[in-house]
This record gives C-alpha cells, structure tokens and sequence, in this order.
C-alpha cells in the first residue's frame, strides 16, 4: 500500500508516519509537507532514513507537485493532514487558512480523483481503482461550541466560529461534495485536541511545559472555565488507521476519548506534574533554562489570566458512538499516563524544542504575549 501523508512533518502528521511505520512492513509513506513554521523535519529525521518513506518538500495547493506525486507512485490512500491549524493565528490572519485549508484540500481531491477513476458506471458516475482512499483530517471545531452539557455527534449541525474552524468545515463540505457528486471513496475524521510528543508549543500543553522551564508566566485565557477535550495523539492516530482500513465510503466519524478538561486544571496539573518528575529525577533539571538547586518557584503564583481570545469557544466533547461500535476504537492511554509521558518526552527532547522555536517563534511569542 502506498500513502500520500500530507503534512507529515507536522504534529499528528509525524505521529502517525511513526505509527504506520511501526505497525506495517510492506508499506510506501510519501510525506507531502511544505515546513511552514509548524513543520520541522527533525521531527521524522530517523524515519527518513527508513526506505519505506519518501518525503517531497511542497505545498498541497500546487497540482504540478501533486500531480508528480501521483504520476511517480501507485498511491492508494490520501491521509490529508497538511493545514494552517492553530486558532489564534487564524484571527490574526484569515487569509492563508482559507487557502491552505480549502483550496489545497480541492486540489489534492481533484488530482487524487483524476489518477483513481477507471471509467463510469451505468449511471455515469465515476468508477475508482480498487483499494484506494481519501481521508481529511478534522475536527471536533466545526461543530462549534457546547453549553455545560451534550456532545458532538457526526449529526451535530456544522457551526464553526473561528476562521480556523471556518475553514476546516469549508474543506469538509468540498471532501463531502466530492463523495456526494463524484462518488469518490471519501472518509473525514473528526478528533478533539490531542496532545503528546512533537506537539508545537504556541498550543496550550506544550507553551504551558515551555514557559514552566524558562520561569515565564503561564497565559490563561479569560478565567480558564474553557473545556477541551484531550486525546493522546497516538490513539487519534489508531483511529485513522482504523477508519482507512474500516471506515465506510462517504462516512464521518468522530474521534474523541470522554476526557474533558478545563484549561486552568490542565496548568495546574502541568505545573505540579513537571514539579514532581524534577524532584523526582535530579537529570531532567538539565531542561531547565533558570539556573539554581530551589525550585520551589515552580508554583500557581506563575499563572497569570490574560485577555481572552475572541470569540473563544467555551467548551468541546465528543461522542464517540459510531468509531466505538463501528470499528472497535476506543482510547488505550489514560490522560493521567499520557500527560506524564507527554512531560517527560519534552524534558527530555529540550532540543527539539530549540530547534522548532529558533525561526519565527519569538517574534510571534512577542507579537502574541508581549514582554511575560
Ligand atoms: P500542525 O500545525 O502541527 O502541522 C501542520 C503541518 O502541515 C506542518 O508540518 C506544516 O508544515 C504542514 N503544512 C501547512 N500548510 C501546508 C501546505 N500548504 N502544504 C503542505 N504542507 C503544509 O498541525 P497538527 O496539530 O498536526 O494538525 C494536523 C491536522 O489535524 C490538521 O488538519 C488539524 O486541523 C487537524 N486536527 C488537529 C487537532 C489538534 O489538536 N492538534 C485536533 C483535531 C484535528
Ligand atoms: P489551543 O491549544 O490553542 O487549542 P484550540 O484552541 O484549538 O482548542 O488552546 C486550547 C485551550 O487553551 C483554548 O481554550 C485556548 C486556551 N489557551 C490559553 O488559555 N492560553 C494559551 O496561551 C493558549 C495557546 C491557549
């Protein structure tokens, strides 16, 4: 099988080359990414020296790059992970999550579609290749926001209210118009916020580590009330895998693991968990940036409410129903092993961080927070 991951180089994107790499042998991953700032290739460096994986610098929105993709490898399954993906930026500057999001979404369906179809049918639609796919990577933002209670169900009307998620349902409704017209085998998955290794730090979890380590003040939006909905990212990934190999054409399923949080309980926890691996393991203190034995400044004195994004969603939570009876998923980690996981890999992979945090990141970290 040959996979086309868009985006590869990115958070989920890397995640899940790691996890086909581990789980299949006979297998071809060409990564498609154009490393933006939330790209970096050290973070699939090892994998590239697999034969397995072939990685094409470039933009999904160009159909020369595309198309010679197509034209060099017999690609079965387009996993589109490639996207402008973070919110606040998306309010800064609408513009290019319309163009990345929905128009590089259209082009990769078009140039896929083109290289799949082998004739018509009697009704004269478009007959595909046998074995191949579609999946978009989505999410549980389309949906909106939540009141204190319900979920997100794939019936949920779409509601978008962030540029960003604007565009992420803009590139659904094109995915699902190409199932709908040209009968094209299509799946999208919609998964609430993940974290875990490789995870950019102008997200919560990994800004939050960030900051810890470097005795800064942690940015809480508002009052912190805001709920999200945590998945370690390596179940998100066992999810797409199950819905490539599983899902039925034309179908959303939602990804999600009932682990519901509110922002300041995800600071307060980062701050004690990191506290405690510290105290824990005197090695792990090399990741601090603040020199000194005493760390008894790592404290919720470091925590400082800022102005709150506009239009901040208040709350997420996803029904997982239909992924569970469906295909079996069901999340394997637990938040309380995966954030401590989490925190590990990043006091252990301090030059990671550097290195995805020496181009642009100060200037946007300024621009964002100002002098904290
Ligand atoms: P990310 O920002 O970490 O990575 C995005 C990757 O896409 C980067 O490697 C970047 O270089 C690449 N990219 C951006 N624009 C491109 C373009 N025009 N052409 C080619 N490559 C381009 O994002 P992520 O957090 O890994 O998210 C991956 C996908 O999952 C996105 O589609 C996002 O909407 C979706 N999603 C994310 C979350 C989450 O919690 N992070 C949750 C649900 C869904
Ligand atoms: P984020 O990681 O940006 O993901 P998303 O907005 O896609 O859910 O933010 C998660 C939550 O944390 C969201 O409610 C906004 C909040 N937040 C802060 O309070 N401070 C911060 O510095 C950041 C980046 C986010």
């Amino acid at each position: 099988m040959t996979y086309l991951v868009t985006g590869g180089a990115g958070f989920i994107g890397a995640n899940f080359v790691k996890y086909l790499l581990k789980k299949y042998n006979d297998i071809r991953i060409v990564v498609l990414d154009d490393l933006t700032y939330a790209g970096n290739l050290g973070t699939i460096k090892k994998d590239l020296e697999d034969s397995r994986i072939i990685f094409v610098k470039g933009n999904i929105k160009d159909a020369a790059v595309v198309n010679e993709i197509f034209e060099k490898y017999p690609v079965n399954y387009v996993i589109n992970f490639a996207a402008e993906s973070h919110v606040d930026r998306s309010i800064e500057n609408p513009q290019i999550f319309l163009e990345t999001n929905i128009l590089g979404t259209q082009n990769l369906l078009d140039i896929a579609k083109k290289h799949w179809i082998t004739g018509k049918d009697e009704k004269g639609y478009p007959a595909y290749k046998k074995g191949v796919k579609y999946l978009q990577v989505s999410t549980d933002e389309v949906y909106g926001s939540l009141g204190e209670t319900g979920f997100f169900t794939e019936e949920t009307p779409l509601d978008p209210r962030s540029p960003y998620s604007a565009s992420k349902t803009g590139a659904d409704l094109i995915v699902k118009a190409y199932g709908d017209t040209y009968k094209m085998p299509i799946n999208i998955t919609r998964c609430s916020n993940n974290y875990g290794p490789y995870h950019f730090p102008e997200k919560l979890i990994p800004l939050i580590i960030k900051n810890i380590l470097e005795g800064k003040q942690l940015p809480v939006y508002g009052d912190g009330s805001n709920v999200r909905d945590w998945l370690y990212v390596e179940d998100h990934c066992k999810g797409i895998d199950m819905v490539v190999c599983g899902g039925r054409d034309g179908e959303v399923y939602n990804i999600g693991g009932h682990n519901e949080k509110k922002n300041i309980e995800i600071v307060r926890l980062t701050l004690s968990t990191i506290k405690n691996l510290l105290e824990e393991n005197p090695e792990y203190r090399k990741a601090l940036k603040k020199e000194g034995e005493d760390i008894s400044w790592i404290n919720e004195s470091l925590i400082t409410y800022v102005t709150d994004r506009l239009g901040h969603d208040q709350r997420y939570a996803i029904d997982p129903t239909k992924i569970t009876e469906e295909l079996g998923w069901y999340p394997e980690t637990k938040f309380e092993e995966g954030i401590v996981k989490t925190i590990r890999w990043y006091l252990e992979n301090q030059d990671w961080v550097e290195e995805v945090t020496s181009g642009d990141y100060q200037k946007y970290y300024q621009q964002m927070y100002g002098n904290r």
